[in-house]
């Protein structure tokens, strides 16, 4: 019995397993599991059974969902930090700036590289071992290549990342040089790197890591999976995700699908993709209702890692959103960098892109489509250290365009008690 196959989401052409990201007619290639290997082979008491084990590839919060994640792979071909088991954090200040009381977040900023691509990489770059690969490329606002490159030179692979010129946030660079990747920055935007690489790919024989890889949104789907579990296998109300590239808005409607057609679910959350104003493609779309995503040519925003203007999921993505019943949102830079002092506050942290999703869950509870009880969950996505720059300039006011809100400036005072007391309000 075939495990799964990979088909063309436009045509439905099947495909033998390979390196190929597209179809012949341009349509992106999806795995589809076999249901009927699936429901003989896999139950939520066997993944709660896994919970335990600490060992690779089980210990693992992708790996641990194995025959949904990659039915194929043998043990010899994982290569895994391992990733996942992340946490859930509830906090009263999330709650009262939402005005939502049961708001928790899903940290996907403690996967191993800092961000949730670990997820989508580890099945990825397993794939590219088990092809036999011997370089791999992606292009990248950052942590994508930050978690290419550490999984790569783990793997013995050769990372190459295409980075838009000067747009990249410090942390993820740092990583990427330092994991060891060939670093190509273009003099262009994402969505110029995003089509180079895929020409570069074809042309030299290299093996394509961004999520238009259909094993990269394999691996995404383990968010929802392991979401999912540490519910009791019940669902919440809404999942609110930051949209870029709209992998994991994509994956997170693949996973409810499967869990839905598997019994492990009854009830379907709602998915809510949040954009930025400034690169607002997906949204525009859904809020005119368009049959094409109407690309934006020079996207901005300051949250780095979703300032693109034509993502390649799209499709993918707008099957997710209307499966689930879900909606688009998009909110402002003041919004997301608001939103992220209110998580940075809580003692959570996040990069600016992650809050997206808290100032979405705000927007939405405003106007009306998330209701007080309701059970939220909003998926952050990178680690505060990522985009350091960022967030120290927002507390000292040195941001273009954006009000300090809860600001947090320190005090320079000088070497004696005196000034202490001052600055802590002491009197005497
Ligand atoms: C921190 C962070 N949040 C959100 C996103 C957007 O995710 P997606 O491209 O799956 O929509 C990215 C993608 O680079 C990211 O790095
Ligand atoms: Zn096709």
């Amino acid at each position: 019995m075939e495990k799964a196959t990979i088909q063309c989401i436009d045509c439905g052409r099947a495909h033998s397993p390979g390196a190929l990201y597209r179809c012949e007619c341009g349509g992106l290639l999806e795995v589809v599991p076999n249901m009927e290997y699936l429901r003989e082979n896999v139950s939520c008491g066997l993944f709660d059974s896994r919970l335990r084990l600490r060992n690779p590839p089980y210990g693992s919060g992708v790996w641990r969902f194995r025959e949904l994640v990659h039915p194929f792979a043998g043990d010899e071909d994982i290569v895994s930090r391992p990733e996942g088991n992340t946490n859930l954090y509830r906090h009263k200040k999330v709650s009262s700036y939402t005005v939502i009381d049961d708001i928790c977040l899903k940290h996907e900023g403690e996967n191993p590289t800092g961000s949730f691509k670990d997820r989508g990489m580890t099945v990825g770059m397993s794939e590219a071992k088990r092809l036999g690969m011997k370089q791999v490329a992606c292009a990248s606002t950052g942590n994508t290549s930050a978690s290419m490159a550490a999984y790569a030179s783990m793997a013995g692979l050769k990372p190459i990342v295409f980075i838009p010129d000067g747009e990249i946030a410090f942390g993820k660079l740092s990583q990427a040089l330092a994991y060891g990747a060939q670093v190509i920055q273009i003099k262009g935007n994402f969505d110029d790197a995003m089509s180079l690489v895929q020409e570069s790919s074809n042309a030299l024989g290299i093996y394509l890591l961004n999520s238009i890889n259909p094993w990269r949104v394999e691996g995404q789907k383990s968010i929802m999976f392991e979401l999912i579990q540490q519910f009791s296998w019940e669902s919440p109300d809404w999942v609110i995700v930051p949209a870029g590239n709209l992998g994991n808005t994509s994956a997170f409607g693949k996973a409810l699908f499967e869990m839905k057609e598997l019994g492990f679910i009854e009830k379907i959350p709602k998915i809510a993709a949040i954009q930025a104003t400034g690169a607002n493609p997906f949204y525009s779309m859904w809020a005119k209702k368009a049959g094409e995503l109407p690309a934006v040519q020079h996207p901005k925003t300051i949250a780095t890692a979703i300032k693109i203007g034509n993502p390649v999921s799209w499709k993918k993505a707008m099957k997710a959103i209307k499966y689930t019943k879900g909606l688009v949102e998009e909110v402002t830079d003041q919004e997301i960098m608001d939103a992220k002092a209110m998580i940075d506050a809580s003692g959570i942290g996040c990069e600016p892109a992650s809050a997206a999703s808290v100032a979405g869950a705000k927007k939405l509870r405003e106007k009306g489509a998330i209701d007080k009880k309701d059970r939220v969950v909003c998926i952050i996505t990178g680690n505060i250290l990522k985009d350091p720059d960022a967030t120290i300039n927002y507390h000292l006011g040195r941001l273009e365009h954006i009000k300090s809100t809860y600001g947090n400036k320190p005090v320079v005072i000088e070497p004696n008690l005196g000034s202490v007391k001052k600055v802590l309000s002491i009197s005497s």
